[in-house]
């Protein structure tokens, strides 16, 4: 008996199989009820008292021996498949991963955040969930302003606090000023969100950068110098910016800038209309009454604000002619922004 299984013991570590049918016969061959352990077990009755114990040992030895032999060898197939053992490439990385590229709209972000990190910004960012407070109130919009028309709101709840979208990232502003006294100077990047129907030209949500600066003796004339610094970096050098005056509710004065036509040099031409110029943002000193609604004495302090759209410099920069371009996800269109990353 004690032969009969050092035997078996021997013939199964020296066991192959070419496939997982082939583990199948020897677990049969084996284990099965008509299998050689089996009847080394029916044999069990004839060994001797004293020696059960020994044998019964080494058959149990035997049988756990052979069950973890085949099932190894049945992993080794699972993983596998039925190819040949040797036809495993032992080189190829675990999990084929190819990289993507970075969205043009985050390639562009982080390069004006990059610029006005340069002159001395930091980065602040804030929900796009918000409240009628920091998105209207706290902006000088005063509950039945006209230029609360100026936004058509996604509104989430009217009571008991008006929760929405965030129609523009100036609600930042709010956040920070509420909580820091100045010196402050902040780029807010983020997603905003506003109720027009989906064009070429418009979306329901697009991307903005918001930037403030609050100071004692703060004035247009820096406002206008940093802007024409940024439009120089982002633009080229040669870029030259106008503004005009314009008007929102949380500064006095406000105004709208436009840069040269990087196309057509300023000389017009369809891309600007023929005038020259293409609109990029919108900017101001922030009105005092702001600045009293976030705990900042205007007395004191004084500030400018500035906000434009990513996608609007994107356009500017790559010529995307549709806005839904962003949102798609078409690879093809993503692609085209690999050597930008
Ligand atoms: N918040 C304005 C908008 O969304 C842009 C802006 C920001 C204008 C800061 C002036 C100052 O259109």
């Amino acid at each position: 008996m004690l032969e009969k299984i050092e035997k078996l013991k021997e013939e199964i570590s020296g066991v192959i199989a070419g496939s997982l049918e082939e583990v199948e016969q020897l677990r049969i061959k084996y284990l099965s009820k008509k299998g050689s352990i089996s009847a080394l077990m029916a044999d069990f009755r004839n060994v001797p008292a004293e020696q059960k114990k020994e044998v019964g040992q080494k058959v149990n030895e035997l049988k756990t021996m052979v069950t973890e032999k085949i099932a190894a060898l049945r992993e080794s197939f699972a993983l596998n498949g039925d190819r040949e053992l040797e036809e495993l490439d032992l080189t190829r990385t675990e999990t084929p991963m190819e990289l993507g590229t970075r969205h043009p709209l985050s390639i562009v972000k982080n390069e004006i955040l990059r610029i006005f990190e340069g002159m001395g910004f930091t980065i602040a960012e804030g929900p796009e969930i918000e409240d009628d407070w920091h998105v209207f109130e706290s902006l000088n919009f005063a509950p039945d302003h006209p230029a609360r028309d100026m936004q058509d709101t996604f509104f989430i709840s009217r009571n008991p606090a008006d929760i929405l979208l965030r129609t523009h990232t100036s609600s930042v502003q709010t956040r920070v000023m509420e909580k820091t006294q100045p010196p402050i100077r902040i780029v807010c990047p983020g997603r905003v969100y506003r109720n027009e129907a989906i064009s070429a030209r418009a979306h329901c949500f697009f991307h903005q950068v918001e930037g403030l600066y609050i100071d004692k003796n703060v004035s247009f004339a820096d406002l206008k110098q940093v802007l024409l610094g940024f439009a120089r970096q982002m633009f080229g050098p040669e870029t030259k910016i106008r503004l005009r005056p314009s008007y929102f509710p949380f500064t006095e004065p406000s105004a709208e800038m436009d840069i040269s036509c990087d196309i057509c040099g300023g000389k017009g031409c369809a891309f600007c209309k023929w005038t020259g110029w293409v609109e990029i943002l919108g900017c101001g000193m922030v009105d005092p009454n702001v600045l009293k609604a976030c705990g900042i004495d205007p007395e004191i302090y004084s500030g400018y604000a500035f906000g434009m759209g990513i996608e609007r410099i994107t356009n500017l920069k790559y010529k995307v002619k549709d806005l839904r371009m962003f949102s798609e996800n078409d690879v093809r269109f993503l692609r085209e922004f690999e050597a930008a990353n």
